[in-house]
């Protein structure tokens, strides 16, 4: 990847620029409870986006994407945004540093990836990051790493619709090789988790299903959670989020909200709950809870939240027949990868059955990753 973005660059523009790349993300659980306030705990993966950057004197920047085979050019104002998707990320963060003071001038890029797109690994904040952490360096605008991720988040929140939560841009940005990061997205305290499962790996089957609302399905999902925390908040005004709220305190208004929102806020409290159950079961080496808790995750955004789908839920039923660990949709949901935690020695009859079974069914065969946690955005 990096010969080819060099290649491109030399060609396009002449001179190198400086390289800088960033990492897409899984997470082992805490689904949908960034936005609520709550846990989430995910790491960064060993695949990612790569750009080279130089500075090119304009007001202008010339940006191409190798995946796409694509060249587009845009200015530096609102009014300048481009119209491809790919471009809008880049545009949104430079729109977004300058917003919080920091300066940013023409440049050249050329950048490809290998995160799989639509596969629930955020290859959009791999992209934002890069560009966030890039940016920064080269101006020296000195922002901090967490307003880095925010101007992921608010990338896609102002140029791309999708109301997301900080989980993605901030795996992406503070990701550590062989560690997961557990965040607490209220307060944005953090602890990172060496994460190194003796006789376990953790694998991704991505179903290779996209589906296409899955921007505005998302933002409805948060708008329930949001109207459910509203109405409880009248009766307990210390709850913020979602996540501030108790099981019993959520009872207490069933009947004044849609149902939808009920069962959409039941799921986001005990997630909550589930992802704190998973660091202390961590600590004892106590896999066999880190697995029962992923199942639990699975139900719940299947059935509560409703956002899975039948290839992933038979992906997940499939890996509870063949007593896999651990196994649940990952990410967004809509579509994309489960992921397993799966013993050793089962390991390869597992992926095996997997790809069978599944293709047998559907007509396609899965993908597999086999997950390395990595290094988040960096210069190389
Ligand atoms: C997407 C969003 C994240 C998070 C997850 C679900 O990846 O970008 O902010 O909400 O979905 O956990």
């Amino acid at each position: 990847m990096k010969a080819k973005i060099q290649e491109k660059f030399q060609t396009l523009f002449g001179e190198a620029g400086d390289l800088y790349a960033s990492a897409g993300r899984i997470n082992l659980i805490g689904e949908h409870t960034d936005y609520n306030g709550g846990y989430v705990f995910p790491g960064a993966i060993d695949c990612g986006i790569m750009a080279e950057i130089k500075v090119n004197g304009t007001q202008k920047v010339r940006a191409y994407s190798i995946d796409f085979d694509e060249f587009v050019e845009f200015g530096l104002q609102e009014e300048d945004a481009p119209g491809q998707q790919w471009a809008r990320y880049i545009f949104g963060v430079c729109r977004e540093t300058v917003k919080r003071g920091g300066k940013v001038e023409g440049f050249d890029t050329v950048f490809a990836g290998d995160v799989p797109l639509g596969a629930g690994l955020s290859s959009s904040a791999a992209l934002e990051s890069t560009f966030a952490f890039a940016l920064n360096d080269i101006f020296g605008n000195g922002i901090d790493k967490f307003d880095l991720a925010k101007i992921g988040q608010s990338t896609e929140h102002n140029y791309c619709g999708v109301k997301c939560g900080i989980m993605d841009q901030f795996a992406s940005i503070f990701g550590k090789a062989g560690s997961l990061i557990r965040l607490n997205c209220k307060t944005l305290e953090y602890k990172y988790f060496p994460f190194k499962p003796e006789g376990y790996r953790l694998v991704l089957v991505d179903s290779c299903v996209k589906h296409e609302l899955a921007s505005s399905a998302y933002n409805k999902r948060r708008a329930s959670c949001e109207n459910a925390a509203a109405a409880i908040r009248k009766n307990h005004p210390e709850v913020e989020f979602l996540s501030d709220a108790k099981r019993v305190w959520l009872d207490e208004v069933r009947t004044e909200i849609p149902e939808e929102d009920f069962l959409r806020a039941e799921y986001v409290i005990g997630e909550v709950q589930r992802v704190l159950d998973v660091c202390d079961a961590l600590e004892r080496g106590d896999y066999e809870t880190v697995g029962e808790m992923m199942y639990q995750t699975h139900f719940g955004m299947s059935k509560l939240y409703e956002v899975s789908c039948e290839e992933l839920d038979f992906l997940n039923k499939l890996a509870r027949k063949m007593d896999v660990t651990g196994s649940r949709v990952m990410g967004g949901g809509f579509g994309g990868c489960t992921i397993n935690l799966v013993k050793d020695e089962l390991y390869d009859t597992f992926i095996e059955e997997a790809v069978k079974q599944f293709t047998e069914k559907f007509g396609h065969a899965p993908k597999i990753y086999p997950v390395v946690i990595s290094d988040g955005a960096r210069k190389l």
